[in-house]
């Protein structure tokens, strides 16, 4: 029998019940994954609570690493008994093993274990689609970026530091800040005791920056606007505090801003374009200037735990399930 998280209902971390479920031979264009590390991101929570719908009862997560041990009919992508991760695709990651389509999955290169990897695909991609395709940096820019100690913010801050750009991440303790500056974040604003948009513009002269990156949302909305130069850009890509709601006579008020709200779903596609982020990614690990390793790991049956810690802000970096 094989394992997983399923829901129900939406609600608090209760609502992750751990079953024994079956799983069967992959049909056409599928392939069986037997997982290694699950990712835990902050969409997970998105889901659980019911702010992204989901048809009910449902799996839980979209970002593991396994081992491909059965294709079924027409599967030319991956073959048995390579090392995958993935980021798409139905939910149904927070399992040991399970069927899926085969066209999501991303062959993992030599150099970049599992472990590593499972900190990577989600969160990784996402700092390759923020910063090489939402607002394609040059180097030498400062940028603002929002909770920068965590999953997404640690690998953003080395994948900065390795394009020349200085970074101003905000962070609500100094042991995050510690750690953020030690993955390469320029500067640090401790959002507990200082205030952000008067801190950016201390750091940048007055100027303000031409773009900030907030997956904070709500509670950091308007810093993040008053950070901005005029006709700088937003970059919304999360709520981890709660929606953003914005309308257009403030973006005019604020200085011309330009506002965009990013999904994965819109840059990672076609397949060979996914492909191609990911390989970007692991040129960056295999050269050494991305390193990371999961910071919390917990059993996958704890699946409930790690969502408590990760939406009481108590973690830093990635946090990853064992099956
Ligand atoms: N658009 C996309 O395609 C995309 C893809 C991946 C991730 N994301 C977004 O990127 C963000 C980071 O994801 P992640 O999985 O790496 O999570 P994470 O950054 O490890 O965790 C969230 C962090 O946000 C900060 N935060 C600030 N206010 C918070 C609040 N009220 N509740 C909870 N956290 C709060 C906390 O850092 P401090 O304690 O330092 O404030 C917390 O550690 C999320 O918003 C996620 O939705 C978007």
């Amino acid at each position: 029998m094989s394992q997983a998280i399923r829901l129900y209902e939406t609600g608090g971390p209760e609502v992750l019940k751990f079953e024994h479920v079956e799983v069967g031979e992959p049909g056409s264009g599928q392939a069986r994954v037997r997982h290694s590390y699950i990712a835990v991101n902050f969409i997970d929570i998105y889901h659980r609570t019911g702010y992204y719908p989901l048809a009910l009862p449902s799996g839980l997560g979209s970002d593991a690493i396994g081992v491909v041990e059965a294709v079924g009919p027409g599967v030319t992508d991956v073959r048995v008994g390579d090392r995958v991760g993935y980021l798409m695709g139905p939910q149904g990651a927070y399992s040991d093993v399970r069927v899926m389509p085969a066209d999501v999955l991303i062959p993992l290169p030599d150099g970049v274990s599992d472990r590593t990897a499972s900190t990577l695909i989600m969160k990784g991609m996402t700092a390759q689609y923020l910063f090489r395709q939402v607002y394609p940096l040059k180097g030498g820019e400062t940028i603002l970026y929002h909770a920068a100690a965590g999953g997404v913010g640690l690998i953003a801050c080395q994948w900065a530091r390795a394009l020349g750009v200085t970074m101003i991440g905000t962070v609500s303790s100094d042991e995050k800040a510690e750690i953020a500056k030690a993955n390469g974040c320029t500067h640090t604003i401790v959002t507990s005791r200082e205030n952000i948009a008067e801190r950016v513009r201390e750091l940048t002269d007055g100027k303000g920056v031409p773009v900030v990156f907030d997956s904070v949302g709500k509670d950091t909305l308007q810093a993040s606007l008053d950070s901005l130069q005029v006709r700088g850009t937003l970059v919304s890509n999360g709520t981890s505090s709660g929606p953003v709601v914005l309308d257009a006579l403030t973006l005019a008020l604020k200085g011309s801003i330009w506002v965009t709200r990013p999904a994965m779903a819109h840059y990672a596609k076609p397949r060979a374009h996914m492909l191609s982020m990911a390989q970007e990614l692991f040129d960056l690990v295999l050269a050494g200037k991305i390193t990371s390793e999961p910071k919390q790991t917990f059993a996958l049956k704890d699946a409930a735990q790690a969502h408590r810690m990760l939406e009481s802000r108590q973690t830093a970096g990635a946090t990853v399930l064992v099956p």
